[in-house]
């Protein structure tokens, strides 16, 4: 008896878990390896760790080069992940404040075409009701403030 009732607990306890699992997979994969470059969002407190621009922003660049398309948004960040260049980037500033992406190959080979379109999508579902701040163009840090004394010590990497 008591036993079973171990069971059913333990399935309990698992079952939400369990579902967010399967929704985050994108998620978890961009926070396991694009993360390590990209911030989730501009975080002005860490302004001097960021390597590569926060990722909600390069979704809606992408998002609006694309039309809105959701097939079209997946299919460029594809593309670009796996061969980035200057004539293909949506920002030409961020090119030029960071330097080129390194090709995806480069970074995390491990990555599948299954893997690079999960990311592709969550990062346009993710993302769908950010837009660009008025008056901000295309270009970033504008008016970020000094965003000094906040603890440090929340990292974005996460334990897989
Ligand atoms: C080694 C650091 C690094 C990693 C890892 C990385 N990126 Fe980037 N990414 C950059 C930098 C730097 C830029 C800005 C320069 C540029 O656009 O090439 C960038 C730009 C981008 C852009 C803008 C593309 C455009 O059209 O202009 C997208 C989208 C993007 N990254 C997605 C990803 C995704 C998705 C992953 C993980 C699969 C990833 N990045 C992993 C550094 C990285």
């Amino acid at each position: 008896m008591k036993r079973v009732l171990g069971v059913v607990l333990v399935a309990t306890l698992l079952w939400p878990v369990a579902t967010t699992a399967a929704k985050a997979d994108g998620k978890e994969i961009f926070l396991a390896t694009c993360g390590n470059c990209h911030f989730l969002t501009r975080d002005p407190a860490r302004r001097d760790d960021m390597v590569a621009p926060p990722i909600d922003m390069m979704a809606v660049h992408v998002r609006l080069a694309t039309g809105g398309n959701r097939d079209a948004f997946v299919r460029r960040v594809m593309d670009y992940v796996r061969a980035p260049a200057p004539g293909k980037s949506v920002d030409a500033m961020a090119v030029e404040r960071f330097g080129l992406m390194p090709a995806i190959g480069d970074t995390y080979p491990e990555l599948t075409d299954a893997d690079l379109k999960a990311v592709a999508e969550w990062m346009f579902d993710a993302h769908l009701q950010i837009q660009i701040p008025p008056g901000m163009g295309t270009g970033m840090g504008g008016g970020m403030g000094m965003g000094g004394g906040m603890g440090g010590g929340m990292g974005r990497g996460r334990p897989q």
